[in-house]
């Protein structure tokens, strides 16, 4: 428990160095691309509003800024057929930015229910103007207690849990992947050692692909997507 909240603050930090770096760096260009973005999407998913967990295991909702989502998304493509799960989905800007891109199904997976309630706001929003009007999936429960479809093979983590957590997840794709065979990508924006360890000691997965954030990474190594291949 300790470890965890000494592991959970120095984690903290980097992040609010991270968060410095960014709006001081990419800024101008990245304030302006977030409201750009979020209005184009007619959606509401900043950082705004202060939503603290009580229990260290679960961290607290930051959006992936949308200058780094771009990064990801063009090296990493994905298809209208893949079935894209945000685990800790926040306010679900990452949902609506992927359906919106590849017009693939999309579930987010919140535990708040303030923020839940956000997302909701923004998918009847969102779908007053998108082409496609379905294939959003929202569910309000914790992410180890989801149970994962046969059509979920894309899995998006921002850092939204401790690796306690992170294990159960995981487990339950691998019991889903074992009732429905099928190839998974697990997407790690931020990636801990700690999760990084798990998945290469403990499990089958391989690493696919990395993506490094420019003009951050070289001052802050977190600051990159970590992709991992199931083959199936
Ligand atoms: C760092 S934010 C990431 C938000 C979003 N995925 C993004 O990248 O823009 C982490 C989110 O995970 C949620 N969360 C934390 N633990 C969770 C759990 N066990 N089950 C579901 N959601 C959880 C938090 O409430 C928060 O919204």
């Amino acid at each position: 428990m300790f470890q965890g909240l000494v592991q959970y603050f120095n984690y903290r930090e980097l992040r609010l160095r991270s968060n410095y770096l960014i709006n001081k760096r990419l800024t101008r260009k990245g304030s302006i691309m977030h409201k750009n973005y979020d209005n184009l999407l007619y959606i509401k998913t900043s950082n705004t509003g202060i939503y603290i967990e009580e229990s260290p295991h679960y961290h607290h909702y930051e959006a992936t800024p949308y200058t780094i989502i771009h990064t990801l998304f063009e090296e990493y493509k994905l298809q209208r057929t893949d079935g894209f799960v945000d685990f800790g989905s926040g306010k679900g800007r990452l949902l609506f930015y992927v359906h919106h891109l590849f017009g693939s199904s999309v579930t987010g997976i919140e535990m708040n229910e303030h923020l839940y309630n956000k997302t909701l706001r923004n998918k009847k929003n969102y779908l007053k103007h998108a082409k496609k009007k379905d294939a959003i999936q929202l569910e309000w429960c914790l992410a180890e207690k989801y149970s994962v479809k046969e059509t979920d093979n894309v899995f998006y983590f921002f850092n939204p849990f401790s690796v306690q957590i992170f294990m159960k997840v995981i487990n339950n794709i691998l019991d889903s992947v074992k009732k429905y065979p099928r190839r998974i990508d697990l997407i790690l924006y931020y990636p801990s050692t700690v999760y990084i360890h798990y998945l290469e000691r403990n499990t089958s997965f391989k690493q696919l692909q990395e993506v490094r954030v420019p003009g951050l990474y070289h001052i802050n190594e977190n600051e990159r997507f970590l992709i991992y291949r199931l083959e199936n």
